[in-house]
């Protein structure tokens, strides 16, 4: 395994290029099973997910080619209907294959995903989506068994006890364009990664109305031709670059970044006294409006409220916010693996329900610390390009899922970061049998 090294304390500088979003590519990629013909992908971020999911898509029968570090031919000419649980089990966005594999073939098995450190993660409005359109579902050893002699347009309700679901957005629309009739779906995720789904699919042949809404109405058509797509800029990505910036009293521009993407993020880091303009066509200018930061607010929410993809990484900045910031999981309660190890730095956090109540200004310091899931991860590298000293951080597999090239493009804005093998750690540090 491999660990971060970062000395903190450098104020980060220069110009970074975001790589397309993880979260807009994974369920394009499905959705290109949705034809027999051939499509590619463009801009596609370089990220162990990506590589993972390429590969489901290889046991399922498609031939799917890396044309270049950003470009994937993906040819489903001939597909089956059932998922490997060995690799399904590994990664939740593989539920996104439901939809398209019950739309082409009229089936599919697909293994229910495992668990997620970061909370429940369960997918009984994908199942009831199906439901809709036609089909039985059957939950036997653990697969989940979909069957649709024929599918039919329907109303769809998509709203859960926590507000929308991304995938499960994507799962029914991508189903629904292949059910003959009309389908109407409310209250639907409206964030960017589902409207970029919904371009790829128009430009298949899907006929698509209300897209960026809560309301999508959906038209079947007999068939869907391939097509050539380019992913839109990972939102997340780029507000991590933010608050990077943020974070380390930096200046820099982050490119091909859209402030109408980050929604409630732009309030908060205002509040945080953090100044967040566009820049030129695509391009976004970072630094602190007053040399300080102020304590703030956050509350997750689904799209265009607070990311819940940001929280952990803006709870690190908050420790250094003077005074009492406050943040609020409404999407995944339990979501605060990171600050456990952000205490191990130094912070003055206490959970209070599902709220993170950080007491900031006084400085972090480094220390050896875990990764526990993705956004943790780039929380943990955030908090010790501020701390004082050394930072190592464990288990940056974690980071990899998501982040393209984090440590190269941090490098490059000045940042001591290195990738070093796990055993360069100080023998004191060792913590690998924990
Ligand atoms: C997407 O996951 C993202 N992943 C997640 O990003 C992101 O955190 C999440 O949306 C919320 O914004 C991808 O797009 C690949 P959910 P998704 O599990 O759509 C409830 C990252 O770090 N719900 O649907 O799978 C659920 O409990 C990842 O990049 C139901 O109740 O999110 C949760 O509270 C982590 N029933 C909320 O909806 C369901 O059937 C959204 O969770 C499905 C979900």
């Amino acid at each position: 395994m491999e660990v971060f090294r970062i000395k903190g304390g450098t104020p980060l500088r220069g110009s970074v290029k975001v790589s397309g979003s993880k979260n807009a590519a994974l369920p394009l990629f499905a959705a290109a099973l949705l034809s027999s013909e051939e499509s590619v992908l463009e801009n596609v971020p370089n990220l162990s997910d990506i590589r993972f999911m390429a590969e489901i898509l290889t046991e399922l029968g498609a031939s799917v080619e890396r044309l270049d570090q950003t470009t994937w031919k993906i040819n489903p000419r001939s597909i089956v209907h059932y998922a490997p649980y060995e690799l399904v089990r590994k990664m939740r966005a593989s539920v996104c294959l439901l939809g398209p594999l019950t739309a082409r073939l009229r089936r599919a098995e697909i293994p229910m995903p495992g668990g997620c450190v970061i909370g429940n993660r369960p997918i009984d409005l994908h199942l009831r989506a199906m439901e809709r359109l036609g089909a039985t579902v059957e939950l036997k050893a653990g697969v989940i068994q979909v069957e649709a002699n024929s599918l039919k347009g329907n109303s769809i309700f998509m709203g859960g006890r926590h507000g929308s679901t991304v995938t499960g957005t994507a799962n029914a629309i991508m189903a629904a364009t292949l059910a003959p009739g009309r389908t109407t779906i409310d209250s639907a995720a409206c964030e960017p990664e589902i409207t970029d789904l919904c371009r790829m699919l128009t430009s298949m042949g899907a006929k698509i109305g209300g897209i960026g809404s809560h309301m999508i109405e959906i038209e079947g058509v007999e068939s869907l031709g391939g097509c050539r797509h380019r992913v839109i800029p990972d939102r997340i990505e780029a507000a991590t670059y933010v608050l990077a910036a943020a974070i380390t009293n930096g200046k820099i521009l982050v490119e091909q970044a859209k402030t109408d993407h980050l929604g409630a993020f732009l309030n908060v880091m205002s509040d945080a006294g953090i100044n967040v303009e566009n820049s030129g066509k695509n391009d976004i200018s970072v630094d602190l409006r007053n040399g300080s930061l102020n304590s703030f607010e956050a509350i997750t929410l689904p799209y265009p409220g607070f990311p819940t993809d940001l929280q952990a990484q803006t709870c690190a900045l908050a420790c250094k916010a003077n005074g009492l910031s406050i943040l609020t999981e409404r999407v995944y309660p339990s979501r605060f693996m990171h600050v456990p190890e952000l205490l191990r730095m130094g912070a003055e956090i206490s959970l209070e329900g599902t709220s993170a109540i950080v007491r900031g200004g006084k400085p972090l310091t480094g220390a050896p610390v875990m990764a526990s899931d993705l956004r943790a991860s780039a929380a943990l590298i955030l908090a010790g390009l501020a701390a004082e000293g050394e930072t190592w951080v464990q288990r940056i597999y974690h980071l990899d899922r998501g982040y393209d090239s984090f440590e190269k493009k941090l490098q490059a804005l000045g940042a001591e970061v290195e990738r070093l093998p796990e055993s360069e750690m100080p023998k004191a540090f060792d913590t690998s049998s924990a």
